[in-house]
């Protein structure tokens, strides 16, 4: 017998942007390679192209926004509010571009995963494509990893590698990478759900 979606683990997703990879997190729930549901998007960005992607899906949609709080402690504390109310299995950090305070990531230990575009512990931070092209690497990529107090640092749970090509530039890699990571996010969730044992079981997917 096939259970409810009430079964499934949930997540939440945070997004800042275009939302691609929400859109591949939400098409692999969709073709039946994830065994999760979404409870909501939250984006601290209001424009988020993301947010419309999640719309469209059906998924109920949060904005806060980090310019309607004083600081980031502030900013963590009005988001976690949001996050509480879906009571998340895993927060899932798709293209979010805010760094999360210790104190916000001590409220989920073990719990959010994001995701990185570089082979990580290489290039953390930001511009990693022209850092990567500027180091000479013959090969880059992206990284899922649990999210600790120490900015992509925690432990890596799955990657992807593209080879660097002679002619490219940060953003032919950059698309390069971004194909891959619509591939690597939505398996390395299902691989991480699946060690958190909130996966449902095989009698719950027959
Ligand atoms: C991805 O490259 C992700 O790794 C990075 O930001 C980009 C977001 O893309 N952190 P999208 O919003 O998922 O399309």
């Amino acid at each position: 017998m096939r259970h409810g979606d009430a079964d499934l683990p949930t997540l939440v997703v945070l997004i800042s942007g275009n939302g691609s990879n929400l859109q591949a997190i939400i098409d692999a729930i969709a073709h039946g390679s994830l065994a999760a549901r979404i409870a909501a998007v939250i984006s601290n960005e209001p424009d988020a192209g993301g947010l419309e992607r999640a719309r469209r899906a059906g998924i109920p949609t949060r904005v806060v926004c980090h310019r309607d709080h004083a600081g980031r402690s502030e900013f963590d504390r009005a988001l976690a509010v949001e996050i509480e109310g879906f009571a998340p299995d895993l927060l899932v950090l798709a293209g979010f571009m805010r760094i999360l305070g210790a104190d916000f990531v001590r409220r989920y230990p073990g719990r959010i995963l994001n995701i990185h575009p570089a082979l990580l512990p290489r290039f953390r931070g930001t511009d990693t494509h022209r850092r990567a092209l500027e180091a000479g690497v013959a090969e880059h990529g992206a990284s899922v990893h649990v999210v600790t107090e120490e900015l992509d640092a925690g432990p890596v749970i799955r990657q992807a590698r593209v080879p660097v090509l002679p002619d490219d530039d940060p953003d032919t890699l950059a698309a390069r990478v971004l194909a891959e990571e619509h591939r690597l996010y939505p398996a390395a969730i299902a691989e991480y759900l699946s060690r958190l044992s909130v996966a449902p079981t095989a009698s719950q997917q027959d």
